[in-house]
């Protein structure tokens, strides 16, 4: 079938106040537009219609969170009574179509909320995952320029309470957009004590407020903007269209992971991903599901049996997760023999994604819960997956190492630098032919320019992805590495120049490198090698502990920036470029050639000994 067709079949599966006449509009590359003269709404297609559909009894939203030892259960109905009164209470606030909410919330069911409310309005939200730090948070405020933040009083990892609260005002502060209003959600664990003036209460604002009605709006009206690590310190707002994201992803629930009304599926990652936003929130709900929000961990929560708890409990027919989780598990219950203790039967298949999938984790996880475990690529751009075995349409054999083959829709080729397509077997940049299908990104939010060339110049007439890999005889595809500098940590995607920006800023720091070296647990790990000023005023050890500081209150602890050294030069080319790829290769132990433009090969051999001396830079043999 051709892609206009499918599109246009699966267009009909939703609802619609005005249908789209129009499947695509085609008429400004790299621009396109689906479904452009639709007028719909996500929040109607996520509750008002599965109510009408008769599903207000079943369970939309399940929560469960081992952290405050506390479980609920929203139906459909009370699901949509909730929305309605918190968008009602966003509408008293001024919010209206098409302005933006900043939502800064940890597992809770009223994060689901809040983001459908603003669906609800026509407003736009920008969820920001919670293990950012102010000045990330404040970087967003200035570039989406909210009416309203809507923030939780504290999240809750394993051992400690973070008090979101000081977090969101000291990123006001440092923002220059100053936005009206703050709802707080105040949890019994640390309840905000002194409200300032822009603040107001979840629970009074809902007391006060109306329920209201969805807005319609048209197919390209922007459902969310979802911030995402690029090359530089200033993140990339990716921008999603509503039309586009009702129709791809109430499509890929039962094409890809064969999962339809009333099932169970759960997404075990967090609303501040784009994996929140597509399964965890939009597309369960689109697709008339039960879906899953867990705040806890793998491991530690209290055990790394509560994966298999929570499959048990709430009878979860297709788990999503990051291969990282699976290998915390791993390690801490090799054998897997938690799971005896859970009857998990009526699992059908694990998904994993965020990184690559490790042949051993796959195994592992595979044999241990006697289900396939599918492999899927996809990124926070695409919103839903590129590469999958769907297990809707027909299951192909499963191959460790490879996501399978592109999705309908996606028609996915590899490139050598020129833009020459490359055959089979050879690596080179994985690109995506255009137009790119309906729910991925139409745009960057202010940065129309940064859309068009950081993905679709340097290859005309196809999406770069950033990632390199190559295809086989069968048209499986395998995904290796970034070609840029991002790297993923325990399946969170980060930036490593955002990363240096921040050690470059350093009194003492002359220049910097930040690489990703292979982690066992969370995949990857930033390394930061610094060089130090002539005259620099502190110790080398004091320094290496101030950057470290800096990149948690300037980042976030979810950059894990933990390793960093001194070095006294960093290997260049000769016209000054850093070569980090080639350091990148050393700290791993992999196989590497000296640069033919390098600068001074001997400080290579500096940079080897200093990675050794930290338990780096081990060749297998
Ligand atoms: N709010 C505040 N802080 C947070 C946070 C949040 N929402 N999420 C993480 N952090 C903090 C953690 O407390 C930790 O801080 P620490 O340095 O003080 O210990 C730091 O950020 C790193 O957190 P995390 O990446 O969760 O590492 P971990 O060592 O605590 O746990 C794993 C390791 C593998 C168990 C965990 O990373 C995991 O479950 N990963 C799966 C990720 C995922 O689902 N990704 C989505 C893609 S599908
Ligand atoms: P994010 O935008 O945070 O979802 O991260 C997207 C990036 O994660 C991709 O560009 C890949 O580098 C990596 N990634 C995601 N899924 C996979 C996968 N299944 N295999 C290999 N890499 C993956």
């Amino acid at each position: 079938m051709n892609s206009l067709q499918m599109w246009q079949d699966a267009a009909q599966q939703v609802f619609w106040y005005h249908p789209p006449t129009q499947i695509l509009d085609d008429a400004n590359p790299p621009f396109y537009r689906w479904f452009a003269d639709g007028v719909t709404n996500a929040c109607y297609n996520a509750l008002d219609l599965q109510v009408t559909q008769g599903r207000g009894e079943q369970t939309a939203l399940i929560y469960d969170s081992p952290v405050t030892n506390s479980k609920a259960r929203f139906t459909y109905s009370q699901l949509l009574e909730q929305v309605s009164l918190f968008a009602g209470a966003l509408a008293q606030r001024g919010v209206g179509k098409g302005d933006r909410v900043i939502i800064y919330m940890p597992m809770v069911p009223e994060a689901a909320v809040a983001m459908l409310a603003c669906a609800r309005l026509g407003a736009v939200h920008s969820v920001v995952f919670g293990g950012f730090a102010s000045a990330e948070l404040a970087v967003r405020i200035d570039d989406a320029r909210p009416v309203a933040v809507v923030c939780a009083s504290c999240g809750i990892e394993p051992g400690r309470i973070v008090a979101y609260k000081p977090l969101v005002d000291e990123a006001i502060a440092l923002a220059a957009h100053k936005p009206g209003h703050c709802i707080v959600l105040n949890r019994p664990q640390a309840p905000v004590a002194d409200a300032l003036e822009r603040d107001v209460d979840w629970h009074e604002a809902i007391r006060d407020a109306r329920p209201v009605e969805c807005v319609p709006v048209e197919a390209n009206h922007p459902l969310y903007i979802l911030y995402t690590s690029g090359t530089t310190g200033q993140p990339k707002g990716v921008v999603r269209d509503t039309g586009g994201s009702i129709v791809a992803l109430r499509w890929s629930l039962s094409n890809i992971y064969d999962v339809r009304a009333p099932d169970v599926f759960w997404a075990a990652s967090d609303v501040g991903w784009v994996v929140g936003h597509s399964y965890i929130v939009y597309g369960p709900l689109f697709a008339g599901c039960t879906s899953l929000m867990y705040e806890g961990k793998p491991v530690g929560t209290p055990d790394p049996g509560a994966f298999w708890r929570i499959l048990q409990e709430y009878r979860v027919r297709v788990m999503f997760a990051a291969p990282t989780a699976f290998r915390a598990i791993r390690k801490e219950d090799p054998q897997g023999r938690l799971l005896q203790q859970y009857d998990v039967s009526q699992l059908r298949a694990l998904f994993v994604a965020g990184e690559r999938c490790d042949p051993a984790t796959l195994h592992w996880a595979g044999d241990l819960l006697g289900v396939p475990v599918i492999d899927h690529w996809w990124q926070t751009e695409t919103g839903w997956p590129v590469c999958s075995n769907c297990l809707g349409i027909e299951q192909l054999p499963i191959v460790p190492g490879s996501p399978a083959r592109a999705v309908p829709g996606y028609q996915v080729c590899v490139v050598d630098e020129s833009g020459r397509e490359l055959a089979p077997g050879e690596i080179g940049a994985l690109v995506i032919r255009n137009p790119l299908p309906p729910g991925t990104f139409t745009g960057l939010w202010n940065a129309s320019e940064r859309y068009r060339t950081a993905y679709f110049e340097r290859y005309p007439g196809f999406y770069e992805t950033g990632d390199a890999g190559y295809i086989d005889d069968n048209g499986y595809v395998y995904v290796m590495s970034r070609t840029d500098d991002v790297i993923n940590v325990a399946g969170h995607r980060l930036s490593t120049g955002a990363m240096e920006e921040v050690l470059a800023d350093d009194a003492d720091v002359a220049e910097c490198a930040v690489i990703g070296v292979q982690d066992a647990l969370k995949g990857q790990l930033p390394l930061g090698l610094l060089v130090l000023n002539s005259g620099a005023q502190a110790s080398a050890e004091e320094v290496v502990q101030r950057v470290i500081g800096a990149v948690r209150t300037r980042i976030g602890p979810v950059a894990a920036f933990r390793m960093c050294t001194v070095v006294k030069r960093l290997p260049k080319t000769r016209s000054g470029k850093i070569l980090r790829a080639t350091m990148r290769s050393i700290a791993n132990g992999e196989p590497w050639s000296m640069p033919a433009t390098i600068d001074d090969p001997a400080i290579l051999d500096e940079i080897t000994s200093t990675l050794q001396a930290m338990g780096l830079a081990i060749t297998a043999d």
